[in-house]
């Protein structure tokens, strides 16, 4: 049977899971595939580091460059990651013409284009399933399997991290540090945290999504971002009594946009914040590290997909999917059967959001007396805001307290003057509280 090699650089959560998943499951994959998969070299930073599962020390070496230079190895994985060595590592081992697997959508987001222009350079090919959605095959269902397909609309749960705190929060009461923390050490979080919980790894994730499906490369400085570090139990629990669960929504869809500005089609709306969906929509019942991704096809209709977003084992599964891609390139000869990207749209842009329409979730605190709804309701009206449902628990008068609105659709720049406005009102304390509300439409 012929034989691919492998080299891989990074042996921690992600990199022991795949040297595990191999040793459990290579002879079938060998089976499958007619192409038998050997490990030869695994380059990690310090041999005594603890790892979820262990790695031979026999395979082990802490010079990368031995993983990229040997020239034994075809196929090098990269699960180091980070924007820099890790960037350094892939460059240098498409030079040496070897086709690259890596999770890295850190570094994808960042530097996508100069890589895939580095791989077409070189005649090597980039894989990259594991970079979104963990052990979700999305990449290649979206390359592949709905290559027929333009996409209107694409949601995805796609940090786990972020949807395991929320879950946790909403149905435990759980505190935001602690349930961080276990996220931590269960292996899901990036280091630092604060690219999961300020909404950066989902901007990287949902930037590649709307990349594959929009045919341009979204800069991920136009994508809108927002984390979850405002999000409270007090609006879980006013988002619960009006029917919605709040999500770390990315967002790629056609845009409902104030301007008919240029071509409306490859005009799009690329985000990451949280969203309050309705309790009967799917999305509202993914929980925990799982994550999920709503897919729109013209063609296709609407489709959905659902599993761990992240963890060793999930992420394993979907590194060696592209192991096994490359590896069937090489027996038949075509090392880029599947280009990595493919950049076909000639007037795609993303739209300021600004110029998106949303509906919104308002909470603010007031003091309780007579004529501050109708002040507050003023200010809506005269920014064109249509006012759907209103909130206010009982209190006492003179006291604070919650004042929750549901508003219709609308621009984002009329929504952040009115609430400027608003927050400049003397019995409005404190900031305004606003989420968007999302209606799947
Ligand atoms: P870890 O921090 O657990 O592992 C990083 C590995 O890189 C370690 O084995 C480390 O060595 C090694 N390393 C660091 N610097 C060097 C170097 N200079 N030379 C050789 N090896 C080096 O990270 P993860 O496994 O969690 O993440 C890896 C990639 O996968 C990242 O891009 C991440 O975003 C992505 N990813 C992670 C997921 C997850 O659930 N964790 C899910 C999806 C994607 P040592 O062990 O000796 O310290
Ligand atoms: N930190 C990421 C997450 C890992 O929590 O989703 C998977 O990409």
């Amino acid at each position: 049977m012929q034989q691919v090699n492998l080299g891989m650089i990074g042996g921690g959560t992600v990199g022991s899971g795949v040297y595990h998943a191999w040793a459990q499951n290579g002879d079938l994959m060998a089976a499958r595939l007619g192409v038998e998969l050997a490990f030869r070299k695994i380059a990690v930073k310090a041999f005594d580091e603890p790892r979820p599962y262990p790695i031979p020390q026999s395979l082990m070496t802490t010079d990368w460059q031995e993983v990229v230079n040997d020239p034994q190895i075809q196929v090098v994985i990269e699960l180091v990651g980070g924007t820099g060595i890790a960037k350094t590592m892939i460059l240098a081992a498409l030079a040496q013409r070897k086709t690259v697997v890596t999770a890295n959508k850190a570094l994808l987001s960042a530097h996508g284009p100069e890589l895939f222009a580095e791989a077409a350079k070189s005649g090597a090919n980039l894989y990259y399933e594991a970079s979104v959605c963990g052990g979700i095959p999305i990449i290649k269902s979206l390359r592949e399997g709905f290559v027929a397909n333009q996409f209107p609309a694409i949601y995805g749960i796609v940090n786990g991290t972020c949807n395991y705190i929320l879950t946790r929060m909403k149905h435990e009461g759980a505190d935001f540090a602690d349930v961080l923390a276990d996220a931590q050490k269960q292996g899901y979080a990036e280091t630092p945290p604060d690219l999961d919980i300020d909404g950066k790894d989902a901007q990287h994730k949902i930037g590649i999504l709307a990349s594959l499906a929009h045919g341009f490369w979204v800069d991920h400085h136009a994508i809108h971002t927002e984390g979850i570090r405002d999000v409270s139990k007090l609006d879980m629990q006013f988002a619960g009594q009006l029917g919605y669960t709040i999500k770390l929504l990315g967002i790629a869809k056609q845009a409902a946009s104030k301007s008919a500005i240029g071509n409306r089609k490859s005009a799009i709306q690329v985000s990451v914040y949280p969203t309050l969906i309705p309790n009967a929509h799917v999305l509202a019942s993914v929980n925990g590290v799982f994550n999920a991704c709503f897919v729109r096809g013209d063609v296709v209709g609407d489709t959905l997909f659902y599993g761990r977003g992240a963890g060793k084992d999930a992420t394993a599964s979907a590194v060696l999917s592209d192991v096994v891609d490359a590896a069937l390139d090489l027996k038949l000869g075509g090392k880029v059967r599947v280009p990595p990207f493919v950049a076909h749209a000639k007037n795609g842009r993303v739209l300021p959001m600004d110029e998106i329409v949303s509906r919104y979730y308002v909470r603010l605190s007031v003091v309780d007396k007579p004529g501050v709804l109708a002040k507050i309701s003023a200010i809506f009206a005269a920014a064109k805001i249509g006012i759907s449902s209103v909130i206010q628990p009982e209190g006492h008068e003179g006291e604070s307290v919650p004042l929750i609105m549901m508003l219709h659709d609308a621009p984002n720049a009329a929504m952040r003057k009115a609430l400027a406005k608003i927050s400049k009102l003397p019995f409005v304390k404190g900031k305004p509280v606003m989420f968007r509300v999302e209606s799947f439409e």
